[in-house]
């Protein structure tokens, strides 16, 4: 059983939604992997009822770090627990660097989300200078411990943390990262949360230009879990192809 996960970021309007889920919910019918769609706030509600008595998940791409208050725009982890909601996306590179998400702010996300009994989804990668430089697993490391620090309450979360590794170079530009890489990072993920939290299940993913013609190499990689899908999550028969590994 693999993790299938579609990003959709700021695309999709309502109908293109709709349609979406019309035809991949029919397309998936029996599959076996765990499909997750993270959509925008304004598709989630409609989505959320749609895919009830499917095999098909939403997810939110982005919460607020605290529960309810002033934050004007904002959305909180009890607001999506509210409709159904099980998972969020936290720490995308995206809302890293255009919206300034420290590990700070993401460590906050994070423990809002399983106070809520939402997985977090959390995202960790390099960009390419420092993957040139050779400084991956020791990025990634300082990304694990200060984001992922003093957590606590697992059972809200079926003592199971999701983990995407997304190379930032690797995202939406074409260059896949090679699959023995990719495989060798996601290990290290899994002994970085393991040394902080050894009985905590670490569900790992890959995410980064993943297509329906590259998906099956790296999701037979053994300690690759799942992938994360942004552009090829956009249209359903594409989405399908990789949904059905
Ligand atoms: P991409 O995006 O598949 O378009 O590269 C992946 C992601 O950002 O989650």
């Amino acid at each position: 059983m693999k993790y299938i996960i579609g990003n959709w970021k700021m695309n999709m309007l309502p109908n293109e939604a709709i349609n979406f889920c019309i035809e991949y919910t029919e397309n998936v019918k029996g599959v076996n992997n765990k499909l997750i769609l993270a959509v925008p706030f304004v598709n989630m509600f409609y989505a959320n009822n749609f895919v009830q008595d499917t095999n098909v998940q939403i997810a939110a791409q982005n919460m607020h770090f605290e529960n309810s208050g002033a934050y004007t725009g904002e959305i909180s982890a009890s607001m999506l627990k509210s409709i159904g909601v099980d998972y969020c996306i936290i720490g995308h590179s995206e809302r890293r660097e255009y919206f300034n998400e420290t590990n700070e702010i993401l460590n906050k996300k994070v423990r809002q989300a399983i106070t809520n009994s939402i997985t977090p989804i959390f995202c960790v990668g390099e960009n390419l200078t420092e993957n040139e430089s050779g400084n991956t697993k020791e990025i990634i490391r300082v990304q694990i411990e200060e984001g992922l620090k003093d957590l606590s309450n697992f059972e809200n979360i079926d003592n199971t943390l999701i983990v995407a590794y997304e190379p930032i170079w690797a995202i939406g530009t074409g260059k896949v990262c090679d699959s023995n890489f990719a495989n060798e990072i996601t290990t290290h993920i899994k002994e970085v949360v393991k040394e902080i939290y050894p009985d905590l299940n670490v569900v790992t993913l890959y995410g980064g230009s993943v297509t329906s013609l590259n998906s099956n190499e790296i999701l037979s990689k053994e300690n690759i879990d799942g992938v994360l899908v942004g552009g090829a999550s956009l249209k359903a028969d594409e989405f399908t192809k990789i949904s059905k590994f």
